[in-house]
Order: C-alpha cells, then sequence, then structure tokens
C-alpha cells in the first residue's frame, strides 16, 4: 500500500479532525482483520491522528476489548479508544438512576434500590464484570437464575428452561440469588441487554418471566422493570458470506413472544412491548463518543491554544448504512463538531444497494484505507 498521505503540521495543542472506525465489516471480519486495517491505522498512530472505536459490539469489558484489538492489530491501544455497545450505560450506573426516557412506567425514572438483570454475552460472567466496573452494585445475570431453577449439582436441566442444562462452566460463573417465596418475583429494577445473548429461548423465558407477571400486580410502587436494549442492529458482517442476525433480531423474537404471551394469558394489558434502545445510530452514543474524542484530540497533553484549537471533524467510517451512517448524518453535536460519514464495501453494505432514508453516506469508497486516505487528502 503507498503511504498515507501526511497530516498537516500546522497542528498546535488539539488535532482539528479524528476518526471514528466501525469494528465489524470495516477493520476486521469475525476475528481477521482485513489487509489494510493494520498499516491504516499504525500510520495514523504514528502521526498522532486521533481515533476510537465505536462499535455497537460488546459482551467484555472496555480493557478486555482493547487487549484483544491491541494483538489483533499489533498496535497500543487503550480503553479510553473504544466505545462498545453498552459503554454508556457507565453513565447511568455513577448517576445511580434511569433517564426518565428509559423508563415508561416511572415518570422521572427510578433509582437503583435492587438488581439489575444484564443479558447477553459470554456465559463466562464477563457482562457481569463490565457492568459492575461501570458502578452497578447488585448485577444479575439469565446463568444465575438457569443453576437457581436447577438440581444442586451435576449436569442438569434447568426448569426454567428445560431444553438447557447447567454445565459445569456455566456453574462456575454463576452466583447465588436470594431465595424468594413462592410466586415471589426477583426484585429487578432494571433490564440492560449488554450484548447478543447466547441462547435466545431461555433469554427470552426469564424476560417474560420477570416483565409480564410483574404487570400483574403492576402498581405504581411494584412497576415492572424497564428494558433497555445497547444495539438495534437487524444484521451485521462477519466472515460468513451473508451478514447475521445481530441484537435487533434477537429483539424482533423478544418483541413478537411478548405480544403472543400477552394477548394468550393476559388480554387486558397492552401487548406492545415498551423498551429503550442506545447504539448505532443513536444521539447517545455518539455524544458519549464525541466526549471521548475530544480528549484524544488534544495532542502530547498540550492545552488548546484558543478557540480555533478545538475538534472540528470527526470521519465516522462504517459499513451499515443503518447504523455507522445514519448516526453520523443525524448526530447533533453539543460542540458542533462535523460527522462525516464514510462508507467501505466490505461490510454489511454492498455495492449498488439503495440507501435508507438518512443513510446516504457522503461517500462510497472500496475499503478502510482508502476511506482514511480521502479523508486525509480532503484536511489537506
Ligand atoms: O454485534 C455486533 C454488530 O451488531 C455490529 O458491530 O462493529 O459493526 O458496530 P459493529
Ligand atoms: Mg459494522
Amino acid at each position: 500500500l503507498p503511504p498515507l498521505p501526511s497530516p498537516p503540521s500546522s497542528w498546535s495543542g488539539t488535532s482539528p479532525f479524528a476518526f471514528a472506525f466501525d469494528i465489524d465489516g470495516v477493520l476486521c471480519h469475525s476475528k481477521t482483520p482485513y489487509p489494510s486495517a493494520k498499516p491504516t491505522l499504525h500510520q495514523l498512530q504514528c502521526s498522532s491522528v486521533p481515533f476510537l472505536f465505536l462499535t455497537n459490539s460488546g459482551g467484555e469489558t472496555e480493557q478486555a476489548r482493547a487487549t484483544t484489538l491491541s494483538e489483533r492489530f499489533g498496535l497500543t491501544i487503550n480503553d479510553t479508544n473504544i466505545v462498545q455497545s453498552h459503554t454508556p450505560f457507565q453513565r447511568i450506573a455513577s448517576e445511580g438512576k434511569l433517564p426518565p426516557a428509559y423508563d415508561p412506567y416511572v415518570p422521572g425514572g427510578r433509582k437503583f434500590a435492587n438488581s439489575v438483570l444484564v443479558v447477553g454475552g459470554p456465559t463466562d460472567g464477563s457482562c457481569r464484570l463490565a457492568a459492575q466496573q461501570y458502578g452497578f452494585k447488585n448485577v444479575v445475570l439469565v446463568e444465575d437464575f438457569l443453576v437457581k431453577y436447577s438440581a444442586a449439582v451435576g449436569n442438569n436441566p434447568s426448569t426454567l428452561w428445560p431444553y438447557r442444562s447447567v454445565s459445569k462452566n456455566i456453574r462456575k460463573f454463576a452466583k447465588p440469588l436470594p431465595c424468594l417465596r413462592s410466586g415471589e418475583v426477583m426484585p429487578i429494577d432494571a433490564i440492560f441487554i449488554f450484548n447478543d445473548p447466547r441462547d435466545w429461548g431461555l433469554s427470552i423465558q426469564l424476560l417474560l418471566d420477570i416483565m409480564i407477571p410483574a404487570l400483574e400486580g403492576n402498581t405504581a410502587e411494584k412497576p415492572p422493570p424497564p428494558l433497555i436494549f445497547s444495539n438495534p442492529d437487524l444484521l451485521y458482517a462477519t466472515s460468513h458470506p451473508a451478514p447475521r442476525l445481530g441484537q435487533g433480531a434477537f429483539r424482533a423474537a423478544l418483541e413478537g413472544t411478548y405480544r403472543r404471551v400477552v394477548e394468550a394469558t393476559r388480554p387486558e394489558l397492552d401487548p406492545q412491548m415498551k423498551y429503550a434502545c442506545i447504539g448505532k445510530p443513536f444521539q447517545e452514543t455518539y455524544e458519549y463518543a464525541e466526549d471521548l474524542l475530544v480528549k484524544l484530540a488534544k495532542l502530547a497533553k498540550k492545552e488548546p491554544v484558543g478557540a480555533e484549537d478545538q475538534l472540528k471533524r470527526v470521519y465516522m467510517i462504517g459499513d451499515n448504512p443503518l447504523s455507522d451512517i445514519q448516526g453520523a448524518n443525524m448526530f447533533k453535536s453539543p460542540r458542533g463538531v462535523e460527522w462525516v460519514s464514510v462508507l467501505v464495501e466490505t461490510g454489511v453494505y454492498k455495492p449498488g444497494q439503495s440507501f435508507p432514508p438518512g443513510g446516504e453516506p457522503k461517500i462510497v469508497v472500496k475499503d478502510v484505507w482508502s476511506a482514511v486516505q480521502w479523508a486525509l487528502e480532503k484536511e489537506g
């Protein structure tokens, strides 16, 4: 690959532009980096051009992801260079209560007095660790309930979801749940879908157990827990020839089952499942990313010289018009930073496909190398 154009040497304390890279379909497919990903990132790091990874994937702590990406791309990546689908939940944990917009049942939101249920990700408890690092105190997982409703030892089917035996590995990472009187529902203050569940049936069964009976006793004092997803992607790119079902597909399955079960068993209730969602293309996630980029853009810890010495532009390099491109095009920057959407042809989007409303990019390029080359030449 020819060397990338070198960035302008006229910078003072702050880089005037930065990059936000989507991961799946732009830098790698499954665990394999695209050929031009490493040289592109190396060139940017050598030229002190700030960048971060803005991904709807997740399932582990930002530090664990930074270690994996450092090894995969052969350069030093810190946890402050990464925004995963669930990373913005840190703000909710530190505030100790849900923003009103996320809670359809309690105007003004509710405090976390009891547990929060974290759904998805590997069964090794890595999402529990991520949630605890964000500041959530009592974190319970689907696997904790799976073990609770199974025989004390051995690899037995769980009555919670009879198609799933409780393996040694699941027992190893599960945590005991408080004993409940029969019929009592565990007090859950919020349900966060951190990542794609590895067992949709089990997760749907438990979520309906928690969300529907609470409506039976639904009182102002005991409303059902609000449900917040972290990624709306119906499909995403892997090394499979066709895009794979993402967290948005799980949500569609849950929503359809919720509707049918309420219609069949609780016809007095509203069969439309209520939920909130962050992740690309939503404002909260881009705001969180821009806050990080402003910090990363301060070069070599020099203080900005003046109003002119600010981050002015972010190039969002993505493969999915419905998340990466729509998000950058719709984002309202609180600082007036311009987000320029650049679509690559290596992931979900294929040449010749039409764009969804709001999902038309500034430019379509072959791959991540071409995207960065175009941006650096534009910056002159
Ligand atoms: O689960 C990951 C998928 O939804 C998309 O990941 O990196 O393309 O935003 P990414
Ligand atoms: Mg992608």
